[in-house]
């Protein structure tokens, strides 16, 4: 869905005239502010800039599509539950993990809550409200102008990145993609959110200029060492672990509670879909560092390393 074309409004019809455009394997592409996105997911976004209030307590969780976008979703809820569970219910109440997958829980922007309109209704939402999107961040800033709102980006290795994403792609489509074109494609920069290095250094650069608004996470050190970034994200979230917390092991529960295996296996991630109705259990694979070295050759491999040193070259931002 978030590639038809039916759905634009007028002023979106004459905007995409205007626009560079491309096309993938998938569909046609729009560049608009220096983004590329399919004709629904801009229709999103433009909703989003007309319509979206920031409140001052507001989280956005944000990321380029497969750097780990589930977890950080799964995470976050997780340390705010567990403020709520302290003293009042029993343990007979499911967890929200286990009633809903993470993308239920925390929508995006773009593909959900903005997808057809400008004023969705976000009553239901209590503060703080979570929210997440893959836009950049030099898109995402217009439109929370001065905001103090908080924001959690996670980056990941851009090669895992592409493995992950033509896994996903595959299972989305349910045939074997093109692995070649889809490499092309991101080398070029051209695809769905992409350029991919442009989408990294909007957020770096933000949380450089402001790191109380920005945190900036790495999957790959969220799997070497989980506790610790979960402190971490907890910290900047503005709910730290009491000193009793860390002794009884709360840590721990929210990493293994959150982890792969444990959210994988739950019924709930194994029968339902998402908005634009990706099943759920796609975006659970095998989550491990350096799975690109199972599909790319050297050449692919050596290409990539180019451009995104390149590309990182002077932002202080290593990969
Ligand atoms: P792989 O395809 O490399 O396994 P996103 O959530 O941004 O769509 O990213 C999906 C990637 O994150 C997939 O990577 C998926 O397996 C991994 N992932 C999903 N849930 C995870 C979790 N709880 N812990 C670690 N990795 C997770």
């Amino acid at each position: 869905p978030h590639l038809r074309e039916d759905n634009l409004s007028e002023e979106t019809k004459t905007l995409i005239s205007s626009l560079p455009w491309n096309k993938d394997f998938i569909g046609n592409l729009y560049k608009y502010k220096g983004c590329w996105y399919y004709p629904n997911t801009l229709q999103g976004v433009l909703n989003f800039e007309k319509g979206f209030k920031p409140q001052e307590t507001d989280i956005i969780l944000a990321s380029f599509p497969k750097s780990g976008t589930t977890w950080l979703k799964a995470l976050t809820i997780a340390l705010f539950e567990r403020l709520k569970n302290s003293n009042s219910s029993s343990d007979d109440d499911l967890h929200p993990l286990q009633s809903d997958n993470p993308h239920g829980i925390v929508p995006f922007f773009e593909f959900n809550l903005y997808l057809k309109s400008s004023t969705p209704d976000l009553t239901k939402f209590s503060s703080p409200r979570v929210f997440s999107t893959h836009m950049p961040f030099h898109t995402l800033r217009l439109t929370l102008k001065d905001s103090p709102c908080k924001i959690v980006y996670v980056c990941r290795n851009v090669k895992d990145v592409f493995v992950s994403l033509w896994y996903f792609r595959c299972a989305h489509l349910e045939k074997e993609v093109d692995m070649k074109s889809l490499f092309e494609s991101l080398c070029e920069g051209v695809g769905s959110f992409g350029p991919f290095w442009e989408h990294v250094l909007s957020y770096w650069r933000g949380s450089l200029e402001d790191p109380k608004q920005i945190l900036f996470m790495r999957y790959e050190e969220m799997k070497s060492e989980p506790s610790a970034q979960v402190k971490r994200l907890a910290e900047f979230l503005g709910c730290p672990f009491t000193e009793e917390e860390e002794e009884d092991g709360s840590v721990d529960k929210i990493v293994e509670l959150c982890s792969l295996r444990n959210l994988s296996g739950m019924e709930v991630n194994n029968s339902g879909k998402t908005f634009n109705t990706v099943p759920y259990f796609t975006f659970f694979r095998k989550g491990e560092v350096g799975d690109f070295k199972n599909h790319l050759t050297p050449e692919m491999e050596n290409k990539i390393d180019m451009i995104i040193e390149e590309k990182y070259k002077g932002s202080g931002l290593k990969f």
